[in-house]
């Protein structure tokens, strides 16, 4: 296993400009006779954002939780060329995986400060434990955590909601301080389940400019589980379709679109949510 990087976002250990920073090769995972992802391969570009949709039920958080090591699939998952077999949930938040949940996990008593800072402790689970490590650091660690998460806070345009408490919070701010938790680890790879889920259609697009402008700015890749095609459209520069657990298409939104497969699939399907 490779040891942790400081920084691996902000220049320096990033992949080959060629090398995928993530590979999926032939995943598949079962749940009681139910193949929730069947021979699934794609790769993702570093850089940028890349979209996986698909209806619902298709496997798309089923996915994210292999990438995330919470589910052993079968099949390989490679980072920057590495494998990723064996390794823990922790252990991969340490390589540079950063996730958000598709249900916001706020601690909703917390500051938006508090919450975020939590993200600066990728080998512990966020709560108590982080509390108690936080508690224990010295003054220095928190004052470059603390200027860490103020990063995070302006890149997602949040910084002067810092003091305020998660609870008082509607939702599509909820989701960018889920994001700026995520950020403040300094992630390579970044995975974003439905991020725009239960937010209106023009907070969903302002929301993708974020997401473009995030990319660049924090260097990180984003993978993103979304629902909304307007929003994958205008943001992805690659596109992986899947259905019923299996890899319908994968490529450029151009390509992607036109895929008879993918509009019989889903597109068509585009008001539901
Ligand atoms: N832990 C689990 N136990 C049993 N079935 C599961 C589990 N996780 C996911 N599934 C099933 O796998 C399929 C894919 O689910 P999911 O990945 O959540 O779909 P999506 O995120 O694309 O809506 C669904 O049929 C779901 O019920
Ligand atoms: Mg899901």
């Amino acid at each position: 296993m490779t040891a942790p990087t400081s920084a691996p976002a902000r220049g320096g250990g990033r992949p080959g400009q060629d090398e995928p920073i993530l590979s999926i090769r032939d995943l598949s995972i079962t749940f009681s006779g139910l193949r929730a992802l069947d021979g699934v391969s794609f790769d993702v570009p570093a850089g940028g954002v890349t979209a996986v949709i698909g209806p619902n039920g298709a496997g798309k958080t089923t996915l994210f939780n292999c990438i995330s090591g919470i589910y052993r699939g079968e099949g390989e998952i490679l980072l920057s060329g590495e494998s990723l077999q064996g390794a823990s949930p922790h252990a991969r938040a340490a390589l540079g995986i950063a996730r958000t949940f598709q249900t916001p996990t706020l601690i909703e008593d917390d500051t938006v400060l508090a919450n975020v800072m939590l993200g600066g402790f990728p080998h512990t689970r966020a709560g108590l434990l982080s509390h108690m490590v936080l508690s224990r650091r010295s003054r220095r660690e928190e004052t470059e955590l603390r200027e860490r998460c103020a990063e995070a806070l302006d890149l997602m345009g949040i910084l002067p909601l810092a003091g305020t408490k998660a609870a008082d919070l509607p939702h599509g701010l909820r989701r960018r301080v889920e994001l700026a938790r995520a950020l403040v680890a300094q992630p390579r790879l970044v995975l974003l389940d439905e991020p725009a889920a239960g937010i209106s259609h023009t907070e969903a697009l302002e929301f993708a400019d974020l997401l473009t402008e995030l990319a660049e700015r924090s260097g990180a890749t984003l993978l993103l589980v979304e629902h909304s095609v307007a929003l994958v459209m205008r943001v992805a520069r690659r596109i992986a379709v899947l259905d019923f657990g299996k890899l319908v298409v994968a490529g450029e939104p151009s390509l992607v679109r036109q895929d008879p497969r993918v509009l019989a699939a889903y597109l068509g399907d585009e008001d539901e949510s």
